[in-house]
């Protein structure tokens, strides 16, 4: 009895979320996906852990705009550059909000962290602020140089160490990757030796799985399996918990240096006027740490990938490297103008793979419109920069990887304003463009040229290795190839 009487109540409660969630008579001639179930809408037919290329199937038929429903959820999706740009840029400040999810509202991640929070003016402060102690301009681009070096060098000893062996690269690119981070952010670095980069590793798999775009999101859509203890609210819940403890063991009370970004962000928790608090900090830092790590890491080893596959592009980086920089010196950042291939090759690794392929899910602020279509206040909108990344009707074999597609014909990269560059969004654009871009770029341009100056890399298996073409990735948040070993040659023996 009690269990009828508690399947009755999330019923009602289901069906009024449902009911208050649907104002489809305002966008009612964007065209809608079919077939459409009563309660469920499109979710039968969607398979949740391939959405972007099952959204790009759709784009096909529906056209650049369409609309899907996931149960209670009518959500917008946009699939070519015009779209997304008039989203994003030319009515950016009515698109710039975040739905309200229940992944996000369950550990009042909503209201202090930057990347699920919706455009308040806390959000823009808090923006404002990370951007200023990241200081990813003038000065605060050779303090970058000097925090990434060190860590290029242990990277390089870790390879060279590998003495030809086959290894699995993740590990050590992660490790990399993520000490950059925590010293921009503590001002401290972690051992590889201990425990703390492995915990950073395991909360940040599960998080890229909880709140990706993939079968996590199906707690946002069924709020209630919340109830029943389902295996993605599990997984919620260990993500929050493993976070929250290393927050508590490792974090909190470590000695930061006075020029770090958590010190910055710990001075605003004193202002009373501010509405920031521990817990603000703690998700701006996880938003950082992580959205910092994982997605460069994955681009630097989907890179390797790619050369492993195609021994021709690292053969002209390699050239390219011994002419501008030579064997001697370690790479800076004064050579990444004199180095137009591998610039391209970087270009075409973030539309080619599109690392974050549906972007985060942006919701309207107010009434908008989008292709003369009216869009009403409290719409979900997907970005997905994916189909617009492989628009067939653009890129001239949009799944083949080629550099040359951002160099003119004597060679240089195309200017900044060339169409091609312009619809190369992989970081998003306007009032939620992805903090990190500046570092992301630098960072990759640092690490890739030193390590390819030292080694050349090699398959350590050919028949188990995955496939480069990002379509057979898994996704969360991030898209992820198969993991995989290589052979490291030391170009200097
Ligand atoms: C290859 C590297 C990276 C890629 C491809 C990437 C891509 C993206 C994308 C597509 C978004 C969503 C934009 C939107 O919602 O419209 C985003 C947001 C974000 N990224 Fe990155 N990102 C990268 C590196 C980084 C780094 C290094 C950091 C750390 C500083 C970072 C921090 C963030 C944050 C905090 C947001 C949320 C911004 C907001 O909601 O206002 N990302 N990124």
């Amino acid at each position: 009895m009690i269990m009828l009487i508690l399947l009755f109540v999330i019923f009602v409660i289901y069906i009024s979320k449902i009911w208050k969630r649907s104002p489809t008579s305002d966008f009612s001639r964007i065209p809608a996906v079919k077939p459409r179930w009563p309660l469920f809408g499109n979710a039968l037919f969607f398979d949740l852990t391939k959405t972007h290329l099952v959204l790009t199937e759709l784009s096909q038929k529906y056209g650049p705009v369409f609309r899907i429903k996931l149960y209670g959820d009518e959500i917008v999706v946009l699939n070519d550059y015009k779209s997304i740009y008039t989203a994003l840029v030319a009515n950016g400040n009515e698109v710039a909000g975040r739905p309200s999810m229940y992944r996000t509202e369950h550990a009042d991640r909503n209201r202090n962290s930057i990347v699920w929070q919706t455009y308040t003016p806390k959000l823009k402060m808090l923006r404002k602020e990370v951007h200023k102690s990241l200081r990813m301009f003038g000065d605060g681009l050779n303090s970058l140089e000097d925090k990434c070096l060190p860590e290029v060098e242990a990277l390089i000893v870790r390879i060279r160490d590998t003495d030809g062996h086959p290894f699995d690269p993740w590990d050590y690119i992660y490790d990399t990757t993520c000490n950059v981070m925590l010293l921009l952010l503590l001002g401290v670095r972690f051992s590889y030796t201990g425990d703390e980069l492995n915990r950073l590793k395991e909360i940040s798999r599960l998080f890229n799985h909880t709140f990706g775009s993939g079968s996590g999101s199906r707690l946002d859509m069924i709020p209630w399996l919340h109830i029943l203890r389902n295996q993605d609210f599990s997984v919620l819940k260990t993500a929050l918990n493993l976070r929250n403890s290393f927050w508590e063991d490792k974090i909190k009370d470590l000695p930061r240096k006075n020029d770090s970004v958590v010190t910055d962000l710990l001075r605003l928790t004193e202002d009373p006027d501010l509405d920031v608090t521990e817990t603000t900090v703690k998700e701006t830092f996880t938003n950082l740490i992580l959205a910092g790590t994982d997605t460069t890491a994955t681009a630097m080893t989907c890179l390797l990938l790619i050369l492993i596959h195609l021994p021709e592009v690292q053969d002209r980086l390699q050239a390219e490297l011994d002419t501008v920089v030579g064997r001697e010196r370690t790479p800076c950042l004064a050579d990444r103008a004199a180095m137009p291939y591998l610039e391209a090759c970087l270009l075409e690794l973030l539309r080619y793979i599109s690392h974050v392929p549906l972007a985060v899910p942006h919701s309207t602020i107010s009434d908008t419109f989008i292709e003369g279509q009216k869009i009403t206040a409290d719409t979900t909108i997907y970005i997905n920069l994916w189909a617009m990344h492989h628009d067939e009707s653009f890129w001239n074999d949009p799944w083949v990887f080629r550099p040359e597609r951002f160099l003119d014909k004597h060679g240089s990269i195309l200017p900044p304003q060339h169409e091609r560059r312009r619809r190369v969004l992989a970081f998003g654009a306007g009032r939620r463009v992805c903090i990190g871009e500046v570092l992301a770029k630098n960072r990759l341009f640092l690490f890739v040229s030193a390590i390819l100056q030292k080694f050349r890399f090699e398959a350590a298996d050919i028949p188990s290795l995955p496939d480069m073409d990002p379509r057979t990735y898994s996704l969360g948040l991030v898209l992820h190839p198969g993991r995989f070993r290589i052979k490291a040659k030391r170009r200097d023996s």
